[in-house]
């Protein structure tokens, strides 16, 4: 029995801000983001919709094309680094209430943008043991509400937006999740950070005052380790699973930075066409990138069953993953 990605959905919010837009709000030209970063504009939540909601939408259309009841979904899983709530309740929780799917195991992971791999590699876990049969899977973001738009060390860079996935069960290998590596490494961990209200700096006017609540990065630092940490990631578990990269037919990255996807892209010889690219036009939406990206490429028609993609993310913590799957979707 082996694990195989079903169906895959996303929601991204109507409200655009482009490079114009930040051009008005931060000292910077829409020349220098894309040159950067390859980044044109990204989606922004309404006040009114939370994490959840996104997260519902993306959803939605995955149980739909999974061709499942959602009384016949029996794991909840979100991966998100901008929950509803703080602590309690789950966004997994908000989102299994707002889809009136009761009495099931519901959850939220916290490994930011690696936050959908992460889960996958749980999903694998849960039905090659057969514990579980049909997973739902969410990656969502309101980043929007995490970020600090008089920064333009981050504002630049992230997106709202979610992407879900239903992971079942199937005898046949070329359906299959074939493999997948996630890692971490903490000592990074101050260099892509939210320090603010959590425990160690609980919400106080001080740390609102400090600006403690948004995420904080050193962006060069951080691509520096991505492209050395991503290369070595994706040519070990191509080498593992004895796979050329020509076999590839979809490199699907995170959607972090352009210039990152290509220096992998470049080192293993992926041709560009196989490459798929939405970081033009969302931006980076953390745990919903890689999602969001499957399902552009899938409503595209690019994606056929059986076909063999490569996924790679590298986020906060720092955490990363890679991983090898054939789609196991209509
Ligand atoms: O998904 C989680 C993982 N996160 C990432 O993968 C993000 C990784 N980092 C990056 O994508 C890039 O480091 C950035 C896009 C954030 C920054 O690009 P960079 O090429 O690393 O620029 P830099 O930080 O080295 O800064 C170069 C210059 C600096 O000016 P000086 O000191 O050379 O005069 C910055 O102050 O660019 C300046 N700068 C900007 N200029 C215009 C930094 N941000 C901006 C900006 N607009 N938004």
């Amino acid at each position: 029995m082996y694990a195989s990605l079903k169906s895959i959905g996303a929601y991204a919010p109507s409200r655009i801000l482009s490079n114009f837009h930040l051009e008005e709000m931060v000292e910077t030209s829409d020349e220098w983001i894309e040159k950067r970063t390859g980044i044109k504009e990204r989606r922004i939540a309404s006040a009114e919709e939370a994490t959840s909601d996104l997260g519902v939408q993306a959803a939605l259309k995955a149980i739909e094309r999974a061709g499942i009841a959602k009384e016949e979904i029996d794991l909840i899983i979100c991966a998100t680094l901008s929950p509803d709530y703080l602590c309690m309740p789950s966004t997994a929780c908000v989102i299994a209430g707002k889809l009136d799917i009761n009495n099931v195991m519901a959850f939220d992971i916290s490994a930011a943008c690696s936050g959908f791999v992460y889960m996958l590699s749980m999903a694998k876990a849960f039905i090659e043991s057969g514990m579980k049969k049909n997973i739902l899977l969410i990656g969502a973001e309101k980043i929007s509400s995490m970020i600090d738009y008089t920064d333009r060390g981050t504002c630049i860079l992230f997106g709202d937006g979610a992407g879900a996935a239903i992971i079942g069960a199937t005898e046949n290998k070329n359906e299959a999740i074939l493999d997948i590596h996630a890692s971490a490494d903490g000592r990074y961990g101050d260099l892509l950070i939210t320090p603010g209200c959590g425990s160690k700096y609980p919400c106080s006017q001080e740390t609102l005052d400090n600006k403690l609540n948004y995420i904080k990065m050193q962006g060069n630092e951080v691509y520096k380790v991505a492209v050395k940490t991503l290369t070595n990631d994706v040519i070990d578990i191509l080498e593992k699973n004895n796979i050329d990269a020509s076999q590839v037919d979809h490199f699907i990255p995170h959607q972090a930075n352009f210039r990152i996807i290509e220096a992998v892209r470049a080192k293993l010889n992926f041709p560009i066409e196989k490459t798929v690219l939405t970081v033009a036009k969302y931006g980076n939406t953390s745990a919903a990138s890689i999602p969001m990206a499957i399902n552009d490429a899938y409503e595209e028609g690019r994606i056929k069953k059986g076909d063999l993609m490569l996924l790679d993310t590298f986020g906060g913590g720092f955490t990363w993953a890679s991983a090898l799957v054939r789609f196991g979707g209509q």
